[in-house]
């Protein structure tokens, strides 16, 4: 008999990489989901390849949740991974609950947030916790490190699109790259975090409001500051350039960046659908907040 747990993909509205230092950051949950089935076994196996970070986290997860490593674990997924929606976190959320069922316990979203956390302390060394926070709650939240995630109002429908620009590199590498940038250059940091803690007091006022104008402005002004941090590439700005020129209210890097995906805005379903249409060789697909 198998075990079953799910997690969300995720997109970041404002405050990636920023959050990893300890600024806030908002999240949104997407409507893509990944599965992971577990069935009883002598050792701990997979049926699906993999390499040795996912086997590190699937031990750590499972050992938290169910106090030993001996399944079967099969996987599938409605989003790809490596393109910034969070696929890892979401495979450790999906991981622990289905972990929880196998040993006959409750979890909630908060615990199964905190144990797909030390999965994704092996997937990327050192997460913010956003990814595995949406995973496990999905909803619009204020992240803080080491705070408790906050539900944010919507006061309107925020018709979104995400376009997958292609692979990206591993979130680590592309962490410690911004990490450095701080390092080498404090005051120029420093200045870019100021503007991004504006963005996310404007971006939950806009958020509240419901004014899908004011929030496609935020996303283009954060995703300025992520460009200064050397996260973008020309299909991302091909992305954004595409979405733009077609409507959109504002795009924006999701996620680490360095390729991955954009999160775009659109002022209804009806434009959305026709800047996924054009963005279709990015594999785009449009979702609705409410
Ligand atoms: O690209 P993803 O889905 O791994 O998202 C990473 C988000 C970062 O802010 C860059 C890292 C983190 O841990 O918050």
């Amino acid at each position: 008999m198998g075990f079953e747990g799910t997690g969300y993909g995720k997109a970041i509205l404002i405050g990636e990489h920023f959050v990893v230092h300890g600024a806030r950051g908002i999240g949104i949950g997407i409507p893509r989901k990944t599965t992971v089935i577990l069935e009883k076994a002598p050792s701990l196996s997979f049926s699906f390849e993999c390499g040795d970070l996912l086997k590190e986290a699937t031990r750590k997860v499972l050992e938290k949740v169910a106090h030993g490593t001996g399944f079967v674990v099969s996987v599938t997924s409605e989003f790809p991974v490596s393109a910034g929606m969070g696929w890892s976190a979401s495979y450790c959320v999906a991981l622990a609950r289905a972990a929880a069922a196998a040993a006959g316990k409750e979890i909630s979203d908060k615990e199964a947030a905190k144990a797909a956390f030390e999965g994704e302390k092996a997937f990327h060394g050192n997460p913010s916790g956003i990814d595995n926070t949406l995973a496990a709650h999905g909803g619009v939240m204020l992240f803080k490190k080491g705070r408790e995630p906050e539900p944010l109002l919507v006061g309107g429908k925020f018709h979104f699109v995400i376009a997958n620009s292609g692979k990206k590199g591993p979130t680590k590498e592309l962490v410690d790259k911004v990490s450095s940038m701080r390092k080498d250059k404090p005051d120029e940091y420093c200045a870019l975090e100021e503007a991004e803690e504006w963005l996310v007091d404007k971006t939950i006022d806009a958020l509240s409001r419901g004014d899908a104008v004011a929030l496609g402005r935020l996303m283009d002004e954060n995703n300025v500051l992520l460009a200064r941090l050397g996260l973008s590439t020309p299909s991302i700005d091909d992305i954004r350039g595409i979405a733009l020129g077609n409507g959109a209210l504002g795009a924006k890097i999701t996620g680490a960046g360095g390729g991955g995906c954009v999160l775009i805005l659109a002022p209804d379903t009806g434009k959305g659908e026709e800047i996924a249409d054009k963005l279709g060789k990015y594999g785009a697909f449009g979702f609705l907040i409410e």
